[in-house]
């Protein structure tokens, strides 16, 4: 990640409902990078984001719930897994501005005690007053999503539908405007970062990073993702597809070329929301060397990656690299008996 001058990216023209507090701090994990002896790990705090418990989907939710009050709505809908975190933070954003919202929760991942189907994001869901539609597992959520709207619209309500994760063009600008805060923060706090490394679910995250680098004519190839939903097969061309999207949005003669998006699959184990071994080890170390809490879904698999390639020298001493922390410390609470 090289540029001599700090670039900026433009982002005014879009409508907007500001849902963080400033930019999110970067922090060294000293004793973390001592202890596993290879490159030093920094983390971007995107759990230290004030509303409704944190997390990373707040930036996309500022442009979604920007662009549905721009629209006059009055109602929101999402879909996501029963322990959604996406689905948490949009009922918290839509409490904040006066939207109703509902929720269309799938029972995708395998877990069906106590913990796992009430606990966690569910309870806080519950608290943010949003109504929750419990649906099976194999069921088609946007659609019933889109039904559901479609039901509301003809009583009279104004509904605008965010699609799974967030990850529409429109929402993943939030994390283009993230790549312009760390590349600006890189640069006062005089840090060039090797490698920027991210957890892909529905993938916006790393694509709207990607769009941002490109839209600041920077090398996006330092972006790097561990998956944790899909087959890298099947997530790779689902997020170069949207990142160029989010270029587009941002300016129409863009591209991203096929070899900025990286993602590696090594630590998605059997599936989306299943444990694995690594993710319980990861997080019980960074929880004991650094006090800080990664999630059981995404953060926790993605550092367990980040970790890897430190402890086996693909990422060696002498570099840096910054691990994006996206919260869901809720999921903690939905698998206590992984713990
Ligand atoms: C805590 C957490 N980290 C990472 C992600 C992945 O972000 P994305 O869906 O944009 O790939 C999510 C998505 O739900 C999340 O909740």
């Amino acid at each position: 990640m090289n540029s001599t001058s700090s670039p900026s990216l433009d982002l005014s023209r879009f409508p907007r409902r500001t849902l963080l507090d400033g930019p999110t701090p970067i922090q060294h994990l000293a004793r973390l990078s001592a202890r596993l002896g290879g490159a030093d790990i920094y983390v971007k705090r995107e759990d230290l984001t004030g509303l409704g418990g944190g997390g990373n989907k707040l930036r996309k939710l500022e442009f979604l719930i920007g662009e549905a009050l721009a629209r006059g709505a009055d109602t929101v809908i999402t879909v996501g897994a029963r322990q959604s975190n996406h689905a948490r933070l949009t009922a918290a954003a839509a409490a904040r501005v006066g939207l109703r919202c509902e929720l269309v929760l799938t029972r995708t991942v395998p877990r069906f005690d106590h913990d796992y189907l009430e606990n966690g994001n569910v309870l806080l869901d519950a608290l943010f007053d949003a109504r929750v539609h419990d649906l099976p597992g194999t069921a088609n959520a946007l659609q019933f999503a889109e039904e559901r709207a479609n039901e509301l619209r003809a009583q009279g309500r104004n509904v605008y539908v965010c699609p799974l994760g967030g990850s529409s063009p429109v929402g993943c600008l939030g994390y283009a405007d993230c790549a312009a805060e760390i590349v600006a923060q890189s640069h006062t706090q005089n840090l060039a970062f090797d490698r920027i490394v991210v957890p892909n679910g529905s993938g916006g995250m790393q694509a709207g990073l990607v769009a941002g680098f490109v839209a600041m004519g920077l090398d996006p190839s330092c972006i790097a993702a561990f998956t944790v939903l899909g087959r890298a097969a099947h997530t790779y061309p689902l997020t170069l597809e949207k990142a160029n999207q989010t270029v587009q949005l941002i300016d129409p003669s863009l591209r991203v070329s096929d070899d900025a998006i990286s993602i590696d699959e090594a630590q998605l184990g059997p599936g989306y929301g299943i444990p694995t071994e690594n993710m319980r080890a990861t997080v019980r170390l960074m929880a004991s060397t650094e006090g800080l809490l990664l999630d059981p879904v995404y953060s926790g698999k993605a550092f367990a990656g980040l970790v890897e390639n430190v402890s086996t020298g693909k990422y060696p001493v002498g570099q840096k690299i910054l691990f994006v922390m996206t919260g869901g410390l809720p999921g903690l609470f939905a698998y206590r008996n992984e713990f």
